[in-house]
């Protein structure tokens, strides 16, 4: 698999050496938390991607987003789950591992998924831990504010950076009753806006904000020194992120209201696989373009002695 003189297959370090999509004469700076920050503080957009493996990390991570995302979203775009409540920490580590390999630039975060931090604070920071030294994680990611306020704090307090989700947290599906707007009464903006600033005083990195109306993420993005990450959460948070699935077309299902599709990978696959079948059941590939040959002596040799046996058959 691996490059290197007389292989027939590009690895990965080979390809890495002589292809690079960030543009010339634009150097990039590894993204931090600082840096994050630092962002909010001038009023420049944070973006911010997810990536679930090697290759859709190196395509965003080339792009100059500033955050890649292992979400938890995985369980449902990666492995055809209904939602995001099956997919376990060996799972989620198997897909941060192949991100972390493909991202330099961008900072990279972790979801951790259900269940991973729920049941007790130990076990959380030790699974906390888990994603930062065998996932090369450099922050993780947990559902839920004020409740989540001490658990966060002790994370941090194992030098790991915390990333807050608030609003629409796919992880309480159940209890939500589906994925539904959040923060539509005043009582829910209520305890929205605390959620936000137990987050804020805890320290954590940043703070998504799922499906909220717009009026709320201001009022919470102005409320804060945190910045503050929408997905479907209006224009007034202080970065923007979206499912890497969700822009290509690669979800097989109605997008959400505020999914705006920027390429259709679907409909690219599926030409390729269909061209590729087509040209199989009617011998145009390989052609002899795309065949190795012998080397001419050998050639010339293998002649004579499929020559010299034809001759005995006589
Ligand atoms: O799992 C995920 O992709 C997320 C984003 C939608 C914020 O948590």
């Amino acid at each position: 698999m691996i490059g290197g003189s007389g292989s027939i297959r590009h690895g990965g370090g080979a390809l890495e050496d002589s292809v690079s999509l960030t543009p010339i004469g634009e150097p990039r700076h590894k993204v931090t938390v600082s840096a994050v920050h630092d962002k909010k503080l001038h009023r420049d957009p944070i973006t911010c991607l997810t990536a679930y493996d090697y290759a859709s990390a190196r395509i965003v991570d080339e792009a100059a987003i500033d955050m890649v995302l292992v979400g938890d979203s995985l369980a449902m775009t990666m492995l055809g789950h209904e939602n995001t409540l099956s997919v376990t920490v060996e799972e989620m580590l198997h897909h941060v591992r192949a991100v972390r390999r493909g991202v330099k630039q961008a900072l990279l975060i972790a979801d951790m998924p259900y269940g991973s931090y729920q049941v007790d604070s130990n076990e959380a920071v030790r699974n906390a831990i888990r994603f930062t030294k065998e996932g090369g994680a450099e922050v993780v990611k947990v559902e839920g504010g004020e409740k989540r306020a001490d658990l966060i704090r002790r994370i941090i307090d194992s030098e790991i950076p915390v990333a807050g989700h608030i609003g629409l947290t796919p992880q309480s599906v159940n209890v939500m009753g589906g994925y539904k707007v959040q923060g539509k009464s005043l009582a829910a903006i209520e305890q929205l806006m605390r959620d936000a600033v137990a987050l804020d005083r805890a320290g954590v990195a940043c703070i998504f904000l799922e499906g909220i109306p717009r009026e709320v993420s201001g009022m919470i993005t102005a409320e804060v020194g945190t910045p503050t990450i929408g997905i479907g959460a209006g224009p007034e948070c202080d970065g923007q992120v979206l499912v890497f699935h969700d822009i290509l077309n690669l979800t097989f299902a109605e997008p959400a209201k505020f999914v705006r599709r920027y390429g259709d990978a679907a409909a690219l696959i599926s030409n390729a696989v269909a061209a590729f079948r087509a040209d199989v059941l009617s011998g145009q590939y390989p052609s002899d373009r795309e065949s190795y040959h012998l080397p001419k002596e050998t050639r010339a040799g293998l002649e004579m002695v499929l020559a010299r046996k034809r001759a005995l058959r006589r």
